[in-house]
């Protein structure tokens, strides 16, 4: 969507998959959806270095309206959760130099059963507008999926109409898919970014089947990604309880090469050291956030090498190794395609899962990786010869 924003991927925060739909402020204050949530979160991401690693959206999920719409059909938050209002609250994480993302569904009712914006359109992205919201996640719930495509596009159209830049998330093609292949030209001018597939868990076999939907649509999916417009398979479970940390590393690696919206959903005010300084990696993150801005694709099915095409003909490789059985696996870099960028020689950084320069290789003498089983080597190429070479793809 040509609004000016998401022109790399969005970075931030997300209640849902760690907080879900829990609204029992009464015997669980700490962890209820309610404004003290995002306010500490907000809290929590300038003080312990969040922020200044790059990520600036704090997004509130399902569950934060009242049941009922206000007078003049406005949709209003929770009074007893959300005391200050919406606004209220964006103007606190403004005053954190942060931005607010909120929830909506283009149909009846949200996922949880709250007020759906279908008859709404104009009133709802004014509302927000007026709330000086940043960013919308909008779901696809309780729509008849026909009139999926059509809803999406009016919202678009209705955010611009307020004259105010909001950052426009789609769950389009995710509920689009049941019916038909979604128009991914479409998609891609009415938003910034779109969920295709199922709902993150917190478990290793949830994020393994994000990437084998990822990799056996990539024909389809990757070409739309670019400045503006990213796929999105949703959040990063890490500093959570179902991934070990390679797992954790894994989700990392390859949401950075999938150019994926980097919105954790995890309780920054309690997070392991490890996670977090895997979340604040500055080198993955640059990856994330590489300027040419196209996204990664699996580049050997049967064991999982992803590469990346970054900024000044460099190139990031992911290596996972999916056997849950063992230790670590060999791996000879010549069995990755884009690995011939390195003729005649190229600087090679590995990121995961250590830090370390493995300096000047060439194509040559055979480099041989270390994979742990289910976490992911990262890798950075630099060529060094002057001419710029083709990739090959
Ligand atoms: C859907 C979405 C989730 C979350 C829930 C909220 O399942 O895909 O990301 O927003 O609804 O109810």
């Amino acid at each position: 969507l040509d609004n000016g924003l998401a022109l790399k991927p969005t970075m931030g925060w997300l209640h849902w998959e760690r907080f879900t739909c829990n609204t029992d402020c009464d015997t669980d204050p700490t962890n209820c959806i309610s404004e003290r949530l995002y306010m500490q979160m907000a809290d929590v991401m300038v003080k312990e270095g969040w922020k200044e690693a790059g990520y600036e959206y704090v997004c509130i999920d399902d569950c934060w309206p009242s049941h009922s719409r206000d007078a003049q059909g406005r949709l209003q938050a929770d009074p007893n959760r959300f005391p200050g209002g919406i606004k209220k609250l964006a103007d606190y994480i403004h005053s954190k130099g942060l931005k607010l993302g909120i929830y909506a569904d283009v149909g009846k009712n949200t996922c949880a059963g709250y007020p759906g914006s279908l008859g709404y359109y104009e009133t709802d992205a004014q509302t927000f507008a007026d709330w000086d919201v940043d960013l919308l996640k909008f779901d696809g719930c309780f729509l008849d999926r026909s009139l999926i495509a059509e809803g999406y596009m009016s919202m678009s159209k209705a955010l611009n109409k307020t004259g105010k830049s909001i950052l426009y998330s789609c769950e389009w093609p995710l509920y689009e898919w049941p019916i038909k292949q979604p128009n991914y030209t479409a998609i891609r001018e009415y938003c910034n970014h779109w969920r295709n597939f199922q709902d993150v868990f917190d478990s290793w076999s949830s994020i393994k089947s994000i990437l084998e939907w990822t990799a056996s649509h990539q024909k389809i999916i990757v070409p739309a990604a670019g400045p503006g417009g990213w796929n999105d398979p949703d959040m990063l479970v890490i500093g959570n309880f179902g991934l070990s940390h390679d797992q954790q590393q894994s989700q990392m690696a390859l949401w950075a090469i999938m150019a994926a919206p980097l919105l954790m959903s995890n309780d920054l005010r309690d997070i392991c050291p490890r996670s977090k300084e895997l979340l604040q990696n500055r080198m993955i993150i640059a990856i994330n956030q590489d300027p040419l801005g196209r996204q990664g694709l699996r580049t050997v099915m049967d064991c999982d090498v992803w590469e990346r095409p970054l900024f000044g003909n460099r190139l990031a490789i992911a290596i996972m190794y999916k056997q849950e059985l063992g230790g670590p696996r060999r791996f000879p870099i010549s069995a990755v395609p884009g690995w011939k960028i390195c003729a005649p020689q190229c600087n090679v950084t590995q990121i995961l899962p250590q830090y370390k320069e493995l300096g000047v290789q060439s194509h040559q003498k055979e480099l041989v990786l270390s994979v742990n089983p289910t976490g992911t080597t990262l890798l950075t190429v630099t060529p060094l010869s002057g001419d710029l070479r083709k990739q090959h793809w």
